[in-house]
């Protein structure tokens, strides 16, 4: 090696998202790879959604002029540089020693909304100190409706743009990866949003005894969805839709938009994957409401799939936590890179240079 050269440089770039999670899973406690890369029982789901993804065969276009490619969307009047955001994720610091932070400071970098999770180690608060870019809040309903609201209004305060209410864990799923790894928060990494709160420092897991949590509430009903939408001048979104007819009891009750979920396969094992039941949710809204999805995308060209039945835009979860693993907060900035730049080389290639010209012909049927 000459003198004075950088050794990083001559060694392996990572250049895609599964170079990201073979050095994540290298550099991280084998308990935290486990929370994060699991799911319910058997994993199914977890594993469909990306076969599913896999399985779909893209039809290109050619001869068309794609000199400029535009992937600006616009949601719930915002409007977003690409189609992706970062779902909520509990417990980042367990990924890495600066947790939440730095994936606020890598999305803003990136300019991704990121979507902010209750269950995380930093106060929403504190994240949105340290973000540089849009943030939305994602609640699980406490079962105490007080502290329910505090959390609502404490979001909105610090400039949360959305609030996005998980429906899909009334419980967790049996999730073993988890319990063989012995799975707890470390001294000193707490769910910070909920300090204080007796039961709150407790594992947010079920027990031999008892399939329920002290931080989820299995009471949450349709009927109180009117109440939580009175608490926030912001828009309310459902995440964890994935029957049609709970899509249109979505519309009926007003929300502003639902992200299609499986809880990326870590619940109810041998749910469907989420782009096989993207397609029946889309019809049935019909334009009524934005649909997002989440689930699975490892790819640009699961992008572009996404978007192009019928999608509003995604959200990714376990790729920017590799990223949080590998290098803090430029790993989620350079995640979020490399599948904005595998998307857009997607949509020159499939000859669809705009986000309205990315239709169901984009799939090969
Ligand atoms: C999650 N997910 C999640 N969802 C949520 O609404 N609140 C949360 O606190 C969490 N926590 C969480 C932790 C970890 C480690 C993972 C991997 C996931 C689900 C998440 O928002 C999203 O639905 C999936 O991660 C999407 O699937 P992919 O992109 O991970 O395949
Ligand atoms: C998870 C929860 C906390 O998926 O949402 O781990």
């Amino acid at each position: 090696m000459n003198p004075g050269s950088n050794p990083s440089a001559v060694s392996t770039p990572l250049c895609d998202i599964p170079d990201y999670e073979r050095q994540a899973k290298a550099v991280m406690s084998e308990m935290a790879w486990e929370y994060i890369s699991g799911g319910a029982t058997d994993e199914i789901t977890l594993r469909s959604n990306r076969e599913s993804y896999d399985r779909l065969r893209l039809c290109p276009e050619v001869l068309v002029d794609v000199s400029q490619v535009d992937t600006r969307v616009t949601l719930l009047g915002h409007e977003h540089p690409f189609p992706m955001l970062l779902a909520p994720t509990a417990y980042q610091r367990l990924t890495h020693p600066d947790g939440d932070l730095a994936t606020a400071k890598g999305a803003g970098a990136a300019k991704a909304t990121l979507v902010a999770s209750i269950f995380a180690t930093h106060s929403i608060e504190e994240i949105a100190a340290a973000a540089t870019g849009p943030l939305w809040f994602q609640l699980y309903t406490q079962p105490d409706r007080g502290l329910t609201r505090d959390l609502v209004q404490r979001a909105e305060a610090a400039g949360c743009e959305a609030l996005v209410v998980t429906v899909d864990t009334p419980v967790l799923g049996p999730r073993y990866r988890e319990i063989r790894s012995k799975f707890a928060l470390p001294p000193g990494v707490e769910r910070s949003n909920l300090k204080g709160l007796a039961g709150a420092a407790a594992a947010h897991r079920p027990t031999e005894q008892s399939i329920y949590s002290a931080v989820l509430n299995p009471k949450l009903t349709w009927k109180d969805l009117d109440w939580l939408r009175s608490l926030t001048q912001r828009p309310v979104l459902l995440k964890g839709v994935l029957n049609p007819n709970d899509a249109e009891r979505a519309v009926q009750a007003g929300v502003a938009g639902i992200i299609v979920s499986n809880h990326g396969g870590r619940n109810m094992d041998t749910q469907p994957a989420t782009i096989d039941a993207l397609p029946r949710i889309v019809e049935r809204v019909a334009g009524r409401m934005p649909v997002l999805v989440d689930g699975g995308i490892r790819r640009g060209t699961d992008v572009l799939k996404a978007m192009a039945l019928g999608a509003s835009a995604v959200l990714i979860g376990r790729p920017y936590l590799y990223g949080l693993a590998v290098d803090g907060a430029a790993g989620v900035t350079r995640v979020i890179n490399i599948l904005r730049r595998e998307f857009e080389m997607a949509m020159a290639t499939a000859g669809r240079p705009t986000i309205a010209a990315i239709d169901a012909s984009v799939i090969w049927r």
